[in-house]
């Protein structure tokens, strides 16, 4: 039976000091605030900031598909993102991750071809390349910040498959000014975004800089009317069935919102993954098994990803403890139900990857790493709707396959060289930003590898 209200919290008052407390309480240590909350009222919970701001917050699958899939043309994505001056929609423009309704619909149908299998495939080698750099870069080194270096590569083979270029010059500018924009995000902000604060100026000088430099490839490669391959030249040449292709406001939104989704969330996948080995050394032997007897001490190749079967189960086991994108929002723009409860217009709905993939109600021992849950004998036991880091439905992420095959590709080949250990006494606490990070980085000693 339809009910009215799920369970609440106590209204949070509107006032600076209400609203900045309240915040302050969920973003210190937001994964346990929520536990405690679904702990304490169940499924969904409600909470209320003043009189117009209605937040919901889910965890079962169920809702989670309802969310998804069912209801996916009733929701548009989270106002919060798409503020014109705050939030994600400040760097991202109308870009695929915050735009709805037609235009994202065209845009997501343009966009598609640059990821399927064929074109990404040509990426594969970079993603070695770029490693195998890396890794020149460790030799005779002990201690490594794995978080730091995780994300350098990344971002690496993010600027050399989206723009052609190396992450040296202009890619590292647009990274300053994303590492702003992700402090922007994380920040409790109380002045109006007019106002010439010294974050605020700094701000819109990383937005100035992002804009001229990608305005600045857009211009260039118009000129030279030139397929370099990359991610840019695609958006650029994407063209609908009535041959309109996309403005150049249009490709530069774009492509910062490839730049952004497409290089911390891979790192964080890979970080945790680091982190989950190293504490189970079962796992770690049977993966160095896997990969030695496959690749016989040669850098792995795309052909390679099919024989290395364990290698993705690792990679998705770590995803499912440590979701990078650990939770993803909606808004609603009509009525829904959700798990048997009514949820008005213009409410706001999280789902709480982490809290489902953690769910004993889906996982035995949910809490321990198991990869061979995602064996394909097993894979057929495992709750679909339980498990998603990519997220589901319309809006399932883009660029999971090219996320996949690059974990799978950069795990393989570092794991074929070194051991990542954690020093002793070193404790490591996830931290839920935008993504879930590691929250003081990822110090680990590095150990070569005796190869079988
Ligand atoms: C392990 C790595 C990654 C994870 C865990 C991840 C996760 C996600 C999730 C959960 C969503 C859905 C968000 C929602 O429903 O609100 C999403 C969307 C998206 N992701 Fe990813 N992502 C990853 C890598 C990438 C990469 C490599 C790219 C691009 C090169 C990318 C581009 C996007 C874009 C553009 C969207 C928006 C899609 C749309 O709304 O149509 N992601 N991602």
């Amino acid at each position: 039976m339809q009910q009215h209200h799920p369970p609440s919290l106590p209204k949070v008052r509107k006032n600076p000091v209400s609203q900045i407390r309240f915040v302050r309480q969920i973003r210190g240590d937001m994964i346990s605030v929520l536990s405690q909350w679904f702990a304490t009222y169940g499924d969904i919970v409600h909470f209320q900031i003043g009189d117009d701001f209605h937040g919901y917050v889910l965890r079962h699958p169920d809702d989670a598909h309802a969310v998804t899939v069912t209801h996916a043309a009733k929701l548009h994505k989270t106002q919060n993102y798409k503020h014109p001056t705050r939030g994600l929609a400040y760097f991202l423009g109308n870009g695929l991750l915050v735009s709805d309704g037609e235009f994202w619909r065209r845009q997501r149908r343009l966009m598609q071809p640059a990821f399927h299998t064929q074109r990404i495939a040509a990426y594969g080698q970079t993603m070695v390349d770029y490693t195998r750099q890396v890794l020149d870069e460790w030799d005779g080194k002990r201690r490594l910040d794995v978080d730091h270096e995780m994300m350098r590569l990344t971002l690496m083979i993010v600027a050399r498959t989206l723009f052609d270029t190396d992450a040296s010059g202009d890619a590292m500018v647009v990274n300053e000014a994303m590492t702003i924009f992700q402090r922007m995000m994380n920040d409790v902000d109380i002045f109006p975004h007019w106002l010439p604060t010294p974050k605020h100026l700094r701000q819109r000088r990383a937005l100035r800089e992002i804009d001229a430099i990608i305005y600045g490839m857009i211009r260039e490669r118009r000129a030279a009317q030139e397929d370099r391959g990359d991610l840019l030249s695609m958006l650029l040449m994407a063209s609908d069935d009535d041959d309109t292709g996309m403005t150049d406001k249009q490709v530069r939104d774009e492509a910062v919102t490839l730049f952004i989704a497409g290089h911390e969330t891979t790192a964080n996948a890979l970080n945790w993954t680091w982190y989950l080995l190293a504490q189970n050394p079962a796992v770690e032997a049977k993966l160095h098994a896997e990969i030695d007897a496959t690749l016989k001490g040669q850098p792995p190749t795309l052909d390679d990803l099919k024989r290395l079967p364990y290698t993705e189960m690792v990679i998705k086991e770590a995803m499912r403890l440590y979701p990078p994108a650990w939770s993803f929002g909606r808004q609603t723009i009509a009525p829904i139900e959700v798990g048997g409860y009514r949820i008005p217009s213009g409410c706001n709905l999280s789902v709480i990857t982490y809290a489902m993939h953690r769910d004993p109600r889906w996982w035995d021992d949910p809490d321990d790493f198991v990869p061979e849950r995602f064996a394909p004998e097993h894979e057929a036991n495992i709750n679909k709707r339980a498990y998603l880091p990519f997220g589901g439905g319309p809006r399932i992420c883009i660029g999971n396959s090219f996320a996949m095959m690059e974990a799978q590709l950069i795990l393989a080949t570092i794991a074929q060289r070194y051991r990542l250990c954690l020093p002793d006494g070193v404790t490591i606490e996830p931290e839920a930003l935008v993504t879930l990070r590691p929250k003081n980085g990822l110090p680990m000693i590095l150990q070569p590898r005796q190869q079988a």
